[in-house]
């Protein structure tokens, strides 16, 4: 017995650091990989309702934490600006619907505003009859057009009722709230919905909105707020599973999961011990604080070893990170139809001790240290790093972590700054290339992923960095009351790759590179030349209705004249 447990401890302990330092990788980092994806996989865009709709405070929708917060909060986000607005998706569902046509996706995610269904968020108080309405022609529109639809219950935007009345992600109370909530939807919306979201990304909505306060409800309740938030998102996500499970199943035959956003962390040195604990640390204080406990059943023992030291150093009795009784963490094990993964950039990863003395945060539980490396390409600082290779790995990771999950890529992409109209998205095109090649790499490693969603359709309100990050597929000109949509040159890369499923051979790949580029080029000249349309349209909307009433009332004049001289 003895021996079985020292050959289990070495296998652990090979096989955690085991995917950095041993593993290799068929095709090397540097190398273009062509060939198809799986028949079947599921090619999509995405997109959130506070992010595009806009119309927020019409037809009976109640205030969510974002709107309170943008008006409220000046000077958090990019020139105060908020999203009341945004692209005026909710009065463009067919003008979206047809780019999706253009870009012949199979699926498109968006997502449910909570107070737009239920203005106080109390299913109890009252259910705004418009606002099902609204998402049951956008479902139904979506499916007449072939387009399958991937739907997300909680993209970050809480009606506020449940901010003031409840505190929000901090009472417990939200779980059946969220519950009643998703019910509804399950209800009115699951016979065609088959793909449901709990959460999106619920690490930006705990440590974002409670830990640093960048984001609704901005509240900076450091080393406590974001594990006590996270605590009461994995309890209402395990609710909602299993009410799906009890309730809805059976009928309507659909999948169930939550989407978790990370970046990669690599370790600086590989060869260092210490690096690659703290690169693990690194991934467990992101995507195992949510995945283990719906896989494995409890908080990953990196946070409960470090998270309990430090409260310990601190002078506290107990864990600032809660604690799931045995009840909980069997009732959240194994609450997962598949695995939605958000990714975006990669960092390297170095032990750093805090002294504890600090003050309790999350920064100081992980003990970590992020770096860039200066080679990496990237638009300058405070925006994401290309680092393709990196997306292959953590896809890879989460396939060892988890027991091989199903997988859809949820969110992927890279944002740029235009200015004016430029649609030219050379940085965008090149990331898109490089990541997707990168996921078909990780499928060839045995990775099981059944979709991927490139975000985003259209630019949009991107939180604390309001419309200054772009990351559509289609330039949306916000100046304009009309919100009109113009197609970057990637619009036809991405086409391009999706009627390929893959990446067909060098020349080919090449072309589609020079089409996309040359076509955007000449779009942009055209637009350029604006000004001469809206004076067209000047001269259509003032100059001849103008000029018609002139010539009604002189001939009227005339007439008079002739009919006076007659008589
Ligand atoms: C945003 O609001 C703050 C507070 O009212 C103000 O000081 C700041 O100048 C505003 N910024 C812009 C760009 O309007
Ligand atoms: C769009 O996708 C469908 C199904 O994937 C395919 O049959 C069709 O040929 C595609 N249309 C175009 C214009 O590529
Ligand atoms: C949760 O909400 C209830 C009802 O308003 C309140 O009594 C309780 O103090 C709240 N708990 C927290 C932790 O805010
Ligand atoms: C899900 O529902 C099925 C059918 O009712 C049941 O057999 C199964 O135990 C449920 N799964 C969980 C994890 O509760």
């Amino acid at each position: 017995m003895k021996t079985t447990a020292f050959f289990s401890l070495c296998y652990k302990l090979l096989l955690v650091p085991g995917l950095w330092a041993h593993r290799e990788f068929p095709w090397d980092d540097a190398s273009f990989y062509y060939g198809s994806f799986p028949p079947g996989f599921s090619w999509g865009v995405g997109s959130s309702a506070y992010q595009t709709e806009g119309a927020w405070d019409q037809d009976g929708k109640g205030p969510s934490i974002w709107d309170t917060f943008t008006h409220r909060q000046k000077g958090r986000i990019f020139m105060n600006q908020t999203a009341d607005s945004s692209c005026e998706s909710y009065y463009k569902i067919q003008d979206d619907i047809k780019l999706l046509k253009e870009l012949n996706v199979s699926h498109y995610r968006l997502s449910i505003s909570w107070p737009r269904l239920i203005p106080t968020g109390v299913k109890a108080d009252y259910v705004n009859s418009m606002g099902i309405k609204f998402y049951s022609d956008f479902i139904n529109m979506l499916l007449e057009n072939d387009v399958t639809p991937i739907v997300t219950l909680y993209h970050w935007d809480l009606p506020q009722m449940l901010q003031v009345k409840f505190g929000g992600w901090q009472n417990i109370s939200m779980v059946s709230y969220f519950n009643d909530y998703a019910n509804l939807c399950f209800e009115k919306f699951g016979d065609q919905v088959k793909h449901w979201i709990t959460f999106s990304d619920p690490w930006a909505v705990a440590k974002e909105g409670y830990e640093t306060g960048r984001h609704a409800p901005g509240l900076k309740l450091r080393g406590t707020g974001a594990y006590i938030a996270a605590h009461h998102i994995i309890k209402s996500h395990a609710k909602v599973w299993h009410s799906y499970n009890k309730t809805w199943r059976k009928t309507q035959q659909g999948l169930v999961g939550i989407s978790l956003t990370c970046n990669w962390g690599e370790p600086v040195d590989i060869t260092n011990p210490k690096d690659v604990e703290a690169a693990e640390r690194y991934m467990q204080f992101c995507l195992g604080w949510f995945a283990n406990p719906i896989y494995a059943g409890d908080y990953p023992q990196a946070m409960k070893d470090y998270i309990g030291r430090k409260s310990a150093e601190q002078g506290l009795g107990m864990s600032r990170l809660p604690v799931f009784s045995l009840q909980e963490k069997n009732n959240i094990k194994g609450t997962f139809d598949f695995l939605g993964l958000g990714h975006f950039t990669t960092r390297y990863i170095t032990e750093k001790n805090h002294p504890s003395r600090q003050g309790p945060s999350f920064q100081n539980d992980c003990d970590i240290a992020e770096l860039v490396d200066p080679n990496w390409p990237d638009l300058g600082s405070n925006w994401p790093h290309i680092v393709p290779w990196g997306f292959r790995r953590f896809l890879n990771f989460v396939q060892t972590q988890y027991g091989n999950p199903l997988i859809y890529v949820t969110e992927n992409g890279v944002s740029e700054k235009l200015d004016h109209i430029q649609l030219c998205d050379e940085w965008r095109i090149q990331y898109l290339k490089e990541y997707v090649n990168e996921m078909l790499k990780a499928i060839k490693d045995g990775v099981n992923v059944k979709g991927y969603t490139s975000w985003s359709l259209l630019d949009k309100f991107e939180w604390e960095n309001g419309y200054s990050h772009r990351y559509g597929f289609f330039y949306v000109e916000f100046n304009n009351r009309n919100k009109p949509r113009y197609p970057k040159a990637s619009v036809q890369y991405y086409k391009n790759i999706i009627a390929a499923n893959g990446f067909p051979n060098r020349i080919e790949v090449e072309r589609w590179h020079s089409i996309a580029t040359e076509t955007c080029s000449s779009t942009t000249q055209i637009l350029a030349a604006e000004p001469l349309l809206d004076h067209m349209q000047m001269v259509t909307e003032i100059v001849v209705p103008t000029v018609c009433t002139i010539c009604i009332l002189l001939s009227a004049v005339l007439l008079m004249f002739l009919l006076r001289r007659q008589s």
